[in-house]
Order: structure tokens, then C-alpha cells, then sequence
């Protein structure tokens, strides 16, 4: 059996988790918003048509904020559609994922469902057909206290309160040839600029997300970051990125996916730094890692000009949850550059929570690394000295044991994430915690299974789920266990301090 040795420092610690890094997304595509968030006339809608069952599952992920309205659906979206009285609202053709756009849901009721869920909105604003006038006249609509044309119209909508959205991205994969309006990256730097400059003078205290590269496999990875950065730098705040993963073929290559993601998180900083060094600039830029998952792109289902039709469905197995943990411990891992992460998407699409029209919500697989991880990986990441042996996969060498530990200081807990790689073989891990004094394994969760290739449906919908195993009392703050084979393991400390 291979022997992974993590030895943990209190005092070496790589930063405080961010409380966005645990974050999600819905768009306006497939069923995320009607038949997942929404379905007014269902046994579990509110008095506004939103889900019970949804609410109780999202804030039960303790998700942070979300990310709305897109996505591709963004770059055709005029959000003046959106508001005002339901029936007066027009029905359009979304070109991005060719569906009908309804328009019932719009940013008031997005903020008000954000409100129930106990989550906070990440807005975005359209740089495709959308203009930087447009994207400030929709940052007055939420933010402008009143007293000025398209505050006092929120106002006149019902809400006398501003949506106060702290966070905003300026436009969604603007590099990709399949964006509506999609921009070179000169031209879209010099319009993000302007749209940042008109966002800031209506409220200074907006944090800005810029695009940059939709995949590390972008041809224009990563001129295009460099050169969208060279024009924003001073204005924003963030540079955006994406990556889905998906099993070619190599189950053991899939679950390395967390290397490729570290290396991808380090490409970009090292990016931004050059930018950073090139303007003689004290600001470093932080990431927001805003569409992120594993995602089965050849399944997305029929374009056919329908309204809310089943698109994105990945039906998520036990592996892609375990690729799913791999891919929060590289996130944890990468904190002090990370502060925004969305898993994407939150329902329905390329989601931990599945719906059926009318019936009841399940919890897909990877429900429950992401669970995890936002419950439990609040606080300082450390940076503990690693032993573990290395395998050879298509992302170059990786770990065969991908771990994060996070230490909460306040609650006197120190949380070990590990996800064995190992497809048939278990691990021993030997953890050394003497530095934290008194240590005592208070929980310790396994989700693993004989068939690697499980998934919750509505039959049985609690057939991936983690199981609580057996405590081991250690001995002056060292522990010894075994992970097994292809498992995401949990591992909890209460510690003295
Ligand atoms: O999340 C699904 C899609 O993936 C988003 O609309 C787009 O931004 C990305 O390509």
C-alpha cells in the first residue's frame, strides 16, 4: 500500500478563504430558472413561485453568492426585459442557447430569490450587444440609493431598497468565437475599460471581475489575458476564469483534473503579475474562478427554439464527484489568489441539484464534495509539508492523494479534505498535527462506492451519498488511517489551538 505523509504547521498558512470562493451560477438557460429555481403552480413554490425544496438545498450548500444572468445568454441580454409588470415583459429569442426568454424572472426577482437562499448576487453585465452606457444604467437600477431615472424605477417596481450587488462581471467569455458579439482583445479591453470607468462613477464601491481566457485551451491563452489586462488593469479588481473537465476516456487521468486547474490558477496569477510589473503597480490582481465543474459538453441537448427545455443535463456520477472534491482542494490550495470560485451551475444545468418538473429535487453526486468543502473549508488554508507519491497522467505528474486543510481558528476545528486517485488501491495516510496541541478526530466522512459509475435519479436518490466512518484516536496529535480506493474523505479535528 502506497503511504501519503501530510505534516501540518499552525503557523504556515497560505491565506484566509475568501467567503466567495464557495459560490455558484445560474443562468437563464435550459431549466436552471424555469422548472428549477421557478415553477409557480408546483406543491413546493412560495408565494412568489420559487421552490422551497431548491432553498432548502441551496442554503443547506451554504453557497455565498451566485453568479446571474450568464453565461453566453448574457452577451443578448437586455436586462430591461426583465423588470417591470410580468405581463407587459416581451418574449425573446435567446440566440446563445436558441431557446424562448420569457422574461418572468428578471433581476427583482433574481435579488429577492438570492435574499431567501441566503446568498449574495454576483451581477454581470452584457458585453456583447450590451453597451457601457447600458451596463451603467443597470448598475444604477440595483445600486443607486434614488432620486435619479432608473433608481426611481426599481423603486416604482417595488423595491425601495437598492439589490446594493457588490460584485460584477464585466461580460462572459468575450474571447470565444461562439459569443454573441464577440470581441478581439484590444477591443474588448478598451470597452470593459469604459464600461468600468462608467461603473465606478456610480458606485465606487463595485468590485470588478474581467473577462479573460473561457479555457486554458484557448488558442489566444494567454495573450488574450495579458492584453485584456494591459487595458483594465488599473479598473478592475479581478480577472475571470473558466474550466470544465470531462472523462476522455481515462478514469485515473480524470480524477488528476485538480493538477491541471492548479496549473492553470498559477499560468493566470503569473499572467496578471506580468501585467502588474509592467505598469510599475502595487495592486496584485486577485482571480474569480467563476465557471467551474466537471461538464459533458457533447450532451447538451436540442436547440429548438422551445422555452425552458432540458439542456446541460449531466447526470453526475460517483467519479465526477470525486473529480468535483479534487477540483475545490485545488481552489482551497490556491487561496491567496482565488477569492471568488462559482461552481457552475446551481440547478438543473451542470448541477448539484436536479429537479423534475412538477415532482421533487435530488441531490446529484457532486452535491456533496462542494457541500463539503463550503461547510467546512472556511477559515486559513495551510500549507502543510507533503510526502505523497506521484503518478503519471496527461496533466503531467500529480499527486496520487489531492488534500487541502483548513484551519478555523474560532471554532477550534482543523478539517483535512483528501480524495484518493487511486482507482483500486487504498492509501495509508499518516497526518501529523502536534503543532495544534491537543487534536481529536471528531468526524470523518467517506463518500465512495462499488461502482464508481453511480448516480443519484429519482429513483434512488440517495445512492452516492457520504457515509460517517469509525473515529481514530491518534496518539499525541499524529494519526494514521487509510483512504480508500477512489474516495473523497473528510476528515475533522477539534484542536487546542
Ligand atoms: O455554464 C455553461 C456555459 O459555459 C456558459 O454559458 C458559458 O459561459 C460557458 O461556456
Amino acid at each position: 500500500m502506497k503511504l501519503a505523509k501530510i505534516t501540518a504547521e499552525r503557523d504556515f498558512r497560505l491565506a484566509e478563504t475568501d467567503g466567495r470562493l464557495f459560490g455558484s451560477f445560474v443562468e437563464h438557460l435550459g431549466r436552471a430558472i424555469y422548472g428549477g429555481i421557478y415553477e409557480p403552480g408546483h406543491p413546493e413554490a412560495d408565494e412568489e413561485g420559487f421552490r422551497r425544496d431548491v432553498i432548502s438545498m441551496v442554503k443547506d450548500l451554504r453557497v455565498s453568492l451566485v453568479r446571474y444572468p450568464g453565461g453566453n445568454f448574457l452577451s443578448g441580454y437586455d436586462w430591461t426585459d426583465g423588470i417591470g409588470p410580468r405581463d407587459k415583459r416581451p418574449r425573446r429569442l435567446d440566440l446563445a442557447w436558441r431557446t424562448i426568454e420569457p422574461n418572468l424572472v428578471g433581476i427583482d426577482e433574481f435579488a429577492d430569490w438570492a435574499k431567501k437562499a441566503g446568498t449574495a448576487v454576483m451581477g454581470a453585465v452584457n458585453m456583447g450587444t450590451g453597451t457601457p452606457k447600458d451596463a451603467g444604467n443597470f448598475l444604477e437600477y440595483c445600486n443607486f440609493p434614488g432620486g435619479s431615472l432608473w433608481s426611481d424605477l426599481r423603486k416604482k417596481n417595488g423595491h425601495a431598497e437598492p439589490h446594493d450587488i457588490k460584485t460584477w462581471c464585466i461580460g462572459n467569455e468575450m474571447d470565444g468565437p461562439w459569443q454573441i458579439c464577440h470581441l478581439d482583445a484590444h477591443d474588448y479591453g478598451k470597452k470593459a475599460l469604459e464600461s468600468a470607468k462608467i461603473m465606478k462613477w456610480i458606485d465606487e464601491t463595485v468590485e470588478l471581475v474581467v473577462c479573460c481566457s473561457s479555457t486554458s485551451k484557448m488558442p489566444t491563452f494567454p495573450e488574450w489575458d495579458r492584453t485584456v489586462l494591459e487595458h483594465t488593469y488599473d479598473q478592475v479588481e479581478y480577472i475571470s476564469l473558466h474550466r470544465y473537465y470531462e472523462n476522455v476516456g481515462d478514469d485515473s487521468d480524470f480524477l488528476a483534473s485538480f493538477t491541471d486547474m492548479d496549473a492553470f490558477i498559477k499560468s493566470v496569477s503569473a499572467t496578471a503579475d506580468y501585467v502588474k510589473a509592467l505598469k510599475r503597480s502595487k495592486k496584485t490582481m486577485m482571480l474569480s474562478f467563476d465557471e467551474w465543474n466537471v461538464w459533458y459538453q457533447q450532451k447538451l441537448g436540442r436547440l429548438d427554439w422551445s422555452e425552458a427545455p432540458p439542456l446541460l443535463e449531466d447526470r453526475y456520477s460517483l467519479l465526477d464527484a470525486l473529480v468535483v472534491g479534487g477540483l475545490g482542494v485545488a481552489l482551497l490550495n490556491n487561496a491567496d489568489r482565488v477569492k471568488i470560485a462559482c461552481l457552475a451551475q446551481l440547478v438543473n444545468v451542470i448541477a448539484p441539484i436536479f429537479t423534475k418538473n412538477g415532482g421533487p429535487a435530488i441531490r446529484q453526486a457532486i452535491y456533496w464534495p462542494f457541500r463539503d468543502i463550503s461547510v467546512y473549508g472556511r477559515g486559513a488554508v495551510l500549507r502543510p509539508v507533503n510526502h505523497i507519491p506521484l503518478k503519471e497522467t496527461r496533466h503531467g505528474d500529480s499527486p496520487v492523494i489531492a488534500n487541502a486543510l483548513v484551519h478555523d481558528e474560532a471554532g477550534g476545528t482543523v478539517t483535512l479534505f483528501a480524495m484518493n486517485t487511486e482507482l483500486t488501491d487504498s492509501v495509508r495516510l499518516e497526518l501529523d498535527l502536534r503543532s495544534f496541541g491537543e487534536a481529536e478526530m471528531i468526524l470523518r466522512t467517506e463518500l465512495s462506492g462499488p461502482d464508481i459509475h453511480a448516480v443519484n435519479d429519482f429513483d434512488a436518490p440517495n445512492r452516492v451519498v457520504p457515509a460517517e466512518k469509525a473515529l481514530d484516536r491518534g496518539e499525541g496529535g499524529r494519526f494514521e488511517t487509510v483512504l480508500g480506493p477512489a474516495s473523497w474523505n473528510v476528515i475533522r479535528f477539534k484542536v487546542s489551538r
